[in-house]
């Protein structure tokens, strides 16, 4: 009885917690201390259905230590008052404007916003612009870009106008280092609006910088990979970045295998 008693209430305690964080989310709070912790306890759970010829163990609970910080939270105007009412990407891109919302813009070319359907049931993310995508205003239109689309075409036997496609932060980063985490926090409620906007059934995080930013651990991508994940309550792919292919095509088989769980997960496979 006591016992039953107990999990009742931390049952509820989790679902108060879960509602709360879910709350401050949609409110637009990107950051809160220990946030990026809790928020793996809660709603991060692998899910049981892993590509099973390879998948990893799962790590059911991140380790506190692998935690990093997330990103600040902005105080624009747009994204504070405006965002909450936008539901086209058309809107979500006219709101962001010629955006000055981070240091970025000083070395950008064009904003790189994403491309592909609003309805699509598969997004990718990647890490942020690079020279080719910050001449063009497209993401993923090198030689990576190139890679990404035969795992479309070829791959998935999808067009990339099926999919959708985006980055974690919208401008090229100077000498593509990193973004950094004001950069992220700038462009976060923009990606998030995105994923709002098409809801798409499965998200796939392109590399080691994409799948550790959106999942707000440390983990080696070789150990995310393979393994689903939740983001925002949508499933989240973890696989290698095509740049990180090019250098290592030996792991392209390892992609083909995540590729193949996201396309069961679509009832494609
Ligand atoms: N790499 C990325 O992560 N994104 C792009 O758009 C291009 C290359």
């Amino acid at each position: 009885m006591a016992a039953e008693a107990t999990r009742d209430t931390l049952r509820q305690i989790a679902e108060s917690l879960r509602s709360y964080l879910e709350t401050l989310k949609d409110s637009g709070v990107g950051s809160l201390p220990g946030h990026a912790v809790a928020e793996q306890l809660v709603l991060v759970r692998p899910l049981p259905e892993q590509a099973a010829p390879v998948a990893l163990a799962p790590e059911p609970m991140m380790k506190k230590a692998e935690a990093v910080a997330m990103p600040t939270q902005t105080q624009d105007m747009f994204v504070a008052s405006q965002l909450q009412s936008v539901n086209t990407l058309e809107a979500l891109r006219a709101g962001i404007g010629d955006c000055r919302r981070c240091k970025l813009c000083q070395g950008r070319t064009n904003i790189v916003f994403g491309v592909g359907s609003p309805q699509a049931e598969v997004m990718f993310v990647g890490e942020g612009p690079g020279h080719d995508e910050d001449l063009k205003g497209e993401p993923f239109v090198g030689r990576a870009g190139q890679l990404l689309t035969d795992i479309i075409t070829k791959g998935m036997k999808m067009t990339r106008e099926e999919i959708y496609i985006a980055n974690v932060v919208k401008c090229r980063p100077p000498e593509n280092r990193n973004p950094e985490p004001d950069e992220v926090a700038a462009c976060q409620p923009f990606l998030l609006k995105q994923i709002d906007i098409i809801k798409p059934r499965v998200l796939v995080a392109l590399g080691t910088y994409a799948a550790q930013t959106l999942l707000q651990v440390k983990t080696p991508i070789s150990r995310l990979r393979g393994v689903w994940y939740s983001y925002h309550g949508v499933k989240l792919m973890p696989t290698f970045h095509p740049a990180y292919l090019l250098r290592n095509p030996n792991d392209k088989r390892l992609v083909w295998l995540d590729i193949q769980a996201v396309l069961r997960e679509m009832g494609r496979l």
